[in-house]
């Protein structure tokens, strides 16, 4: 298993770094004086990469993480379990109704950082982001790649992407195989796709994608 991610018998954890607060109602769970927080795979993508066998997740202790498509911080949460106190999660979403709740849990959690923000307007918020260690893109825009481009300008060099394309968001007509193509076909000519996998039983025609670039 990953480095700060835990699996005690068919389910995957993290460390609490807020015990006793929950984030989206899952289930929490005492070993000693640690506690940890069930990872819902129909709830956040990285969760079902993992369980799906993804090979890399690029995702560490200390790093720094800008999270675009944050929405209320479910998986941003757990991000911030595997970082950890000496890591940074900035969190950016859209929609101000998301933020709310957003902020709410950053409240509990050091280390995670809210911001409301359009993630195609880069120079709107490129004063506070520092340069990251990864890049989690879950934004179901048809101009996923553009943006996640846009955004690289935050990214250490050798740093991670990790992408979650949702095919009905680039378009509804075509198959979701052919528009994972014409998605790949885009990506590689910037990135190296290091493995990729279906989101199936847990996600509808979703690829999640672990980069370099
Ligand atoms: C599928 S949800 C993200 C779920 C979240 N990643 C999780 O696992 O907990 C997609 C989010 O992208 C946000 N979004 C859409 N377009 C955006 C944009 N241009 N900039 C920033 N956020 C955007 C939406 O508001 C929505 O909250």
């Amino acid at each position: 298993m990953f480095e700060g991610i835990y699996k005690f018998g068919k389910h995957l954890f993290t460390l609490n770094l807020s015990p006793g607060f929950r984030v989206y109602g899952e289930k929490l769970v005492k070993k000693g004086r640690k506690e940890y927080r069930q990872w819902n795979p129909y709830r956040s993508k990285l969760c079902a990469a993992i369980l799906k066998g993804i090979k890399e997740i690029g995702i560490k202790p200390s790093d720094k993480v800008l999270y675009l498509g944050a929405a209320s911080g479910t998986t941003a949460s757990h991000v911030s379990d595997i970082v950890g106190k000496n890591g940074y999660v900035f969190c950016l979403d859209i929609a101000p109704r998301v933020v709310r709740d957003l902020v709410m849990v950053c409240e509990k959690r050091e280390n995670m950082f809210p911001l409301l923000a359009d993630a195609n307007k880069v120079e709107e918020y490129e004063n506070l982001i520092p340069q990251c260690d990864v890049i989690y893109q879950d934004i179901a825009a048809p101009n996923q790649v553009e943006i996640l481009l846009k955004n690289s300008r935050f990214l250490k060099k050798g740093g991670y992407v990790l992408l979650a394309v949702k095919a009905r968001s680039i378009d509804v007509t075509k198959k979701p195989k052919d528009i994972f193509k014409e998605v790949e076909r885009e990506l590689e000519e910037h990135l190296s796709i290091i493995d990729r996998k279906r989101l199936e039983p847990f996600e509808k025609d979703h690829m999640f994608y672990v980069m370099r670039f």
